[in-house]
């Protein structure tokens, strides 16, 4: 399987909820709208990470079927602070490295703004995304109580994207 990451095409947008609806429970998964109003807000980007299948050709050919397989969307302000709004890989696509190329690209794209930190939140019992966020060089900043609905509270995750390059 070959797997790309490129940038969100509109036609993407009903595929990538539908991933958000697996990734997280409801009431911490976003609606439509939601979502919607993080990818159109000014300064936020989408990555895609979708794979094809090779089969017997190496690269596969131009017709094998293509299927998105996770998503980022981050968000880069104009005084150089950055944020990653939600990571979501599909559970069948996980600890392939996935989530790391979508991280690794979007901390490219966010260096290149010139932003010099970045950070995120997550629920304090998230342990895969803490456990990945570690391997990645984030700390914890603060916690943020009841973030969630239900009343979860959300760590705040911070990295200095001047300090450390590619994490892989
Ligand atoms: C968190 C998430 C994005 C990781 O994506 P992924 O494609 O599985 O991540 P990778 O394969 O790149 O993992 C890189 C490393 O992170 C750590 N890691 C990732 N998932 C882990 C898990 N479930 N348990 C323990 N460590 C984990 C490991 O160190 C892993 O390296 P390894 O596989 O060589 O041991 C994915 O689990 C996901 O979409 N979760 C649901 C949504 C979510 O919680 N998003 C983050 C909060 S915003």
């Amino acid at each position: 399987m070959r797997v790309t990451i490129r940038d969100f095409h509109s036609r993407d947008f009903e595929t990538l909820w539908r991933i958000d609806q697996q990734c997280f429970a409801p009431g911490i998964s976003y609606s439509r709208p939601e979502l919607a109003a993080y990818m159109r807000a000014s300064g936020s980007f989408t990555l895609v990470a979708e794979s094809q299948e090779t089969e017997n050709t190496e690269p596969p050919a131009d017709s094998a079927p293509r299927a998105i397989i996770g998503f980022l969307v981050g968000h880069a302000n104009r005084r150089g602070a950055a944020h990653i709004i939600t990571i979501d890989v599909l559970p069948k696509a996980r600890r392939s490295g996935i989530g790391s190329r979508l991280l690794s690209a979007a901390e490219e794209r966010l260096r290149a703004a010139h932003c010099s930190t970045v950070q995120l939140e997550t629920a304090v019992d998230n342990t895969s995304a803490l456990t990945f966020y570690k391997r990645h060089n984030y700390s914890l900043l603060r916690t943020i109580p009841r973030y969630y609905p239900g009343g979860l509270d959300a760590f705040v995750l911070e990295k200095n994207l001047l300090s450390s390059a590619s994490d892989r």
